[in-house]
């Protein structure tokens, strides 16, 4: 049985991820998390340590106490907005807690890493979709955190015989289809959960966020990925690490872009009720379009999205938000 790590295990796709991988019946799993944005009780099994990407000895002790086949890194920031106001934070718990987990885990055999990307490293796009050539020049600190650790992870690789995978994720969405698990950001900024609080009550109205885009009806376009098919995807990109592979990165994501108003008539349609929705202006940085070429990952790893209709995918999420209101 091969052991893995997952840092950031108690979040939205790091549980996700853990439940997957404990599924398959073939590992045994450990989830590094600080708590400071994930849940305890989305651990849903393996081995729990509590502790912080900061705590340099602490990684050393935990890769010390088990031998890693692989590790599985979610753990960082996320908010775009939140970058742009206070970068350090950002560059301290995304760069810095990165650089420790590589250097604790280059001292305890270099087992290859899965790195938690993101499409916010290409910037606003010169095309689309987006394949893996397209060139990279991130727009905020969020996607710079994330752009500096590919480089980061390259330098490594080269030099410590680390192998490593960068999975650059669209607009991860939708819910365990189970219905065990799901997001529960604090604040919320997705756009998926918003207009689902807004249909189940918790919340007044959606405000969409500009509708003068140059889209056929004027809204952000994006490209959602179902959290289950990502994780799918996590696994293969490490089964395929262990075959020999080279160290690469992927764009994760199914290729169709749908805007912010369509997202709201899917979701009318799946819950049953009219969300209120309120126009808003343009959110900082937002592009208004984002999807992806994933042949890549479809050709090389074998990828094959279960989940990539948006009406699954908003139907997962709404039976997350209603056990959530329960
Ligand atoms: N939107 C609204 N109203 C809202 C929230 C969002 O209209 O209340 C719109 C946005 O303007 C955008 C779309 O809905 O057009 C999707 O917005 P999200 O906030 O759900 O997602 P983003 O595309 O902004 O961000 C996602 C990830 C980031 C990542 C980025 C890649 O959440 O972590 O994709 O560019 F950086």
């Amino acid at each position: 049985m091969k052991t893995i790590l997952v840092v950031g295990g108690a979040g939205y796709i790091g549980s996700q991820m853990v439940k997957q991988l404990l599924a398959t019946g073939n590992y045994h799993v450990v989830t590094l998390d600080n708590l400071s944005h994930g849940y305890r009780d989305a651990i849903i099994g393996g081995d729990f340590v509590l502790g912080d990407l900061a705590d340099r000895t602490g990684l050393d002790h935990l890769l010390a106490d088990y031998q890693f086949d692989g590790i599985i890194h979610f753990a960082s920031f996320i908010e775009v907005g939140e970058s742009m106001q206070q970068p350090g934070k950002y560059y301290q718990n995304n760069v810095a807690g990165t650089l420790n987990l590589l250097d604790a885990i280059i001292s305890h055999g270099a087992p290859p890493i899965i790195f938690s990307s993101t499409a916010a490293i290409f910037g606003e796009p010169q095309y689309t979709p987006i394949d893996e050539q397209h060139p990279t020049q991130p727009i905020n600190p969020y996607g710079k955190t994330k752009w500096m650790i590919e480089h980061i992870l390259a330098d490594y690789g080269r030099a410590h015989q680390l192998k490593f995978t960068c999975l650059r994720y669209f607009n991860a969405a939708g819910a365990d289809p189970e219905g065990q698990l799901g997001e529960r950001h604090q604040p919320e900024t997705h756009l998926i959960p918003l207009v689902l609080q807004a249909a189940s009550g918790r919340r007044s109205h959606l405000t969409i966020f500009g509708q003068d885009y140059d889209t056929p009806d004027g809204t952000g376009i994006r490209d959602y990925i179902h959290v289950y098919d990502l994780c799918q995807a996590h696994l293969l990109a490490l089964e395929q690490l262990w075959q020999g592979a080279d160290s690469t990165a992927y764009n994760l994501g199914n290729g169709t872009g749908f805007s912010v108003k369509q997202v709201i008539e899917t979701a009318n349609l799946v819950t049953g009720n009219t969300i209120p929705i309120v126009m808003g202006t343009r959110r900082k940085g937002d592009p208004a379009r984002l999807v992806a070429d994933s042949t890549h990952a479809k050709l090389k790893l074998n990828w094959q999205p279960q989940y990539a209709d948006l009406t699954t995918i908003i139907t997962h999420a709404w039976q997350w938000e209603q056990q959530l209101i329960r």
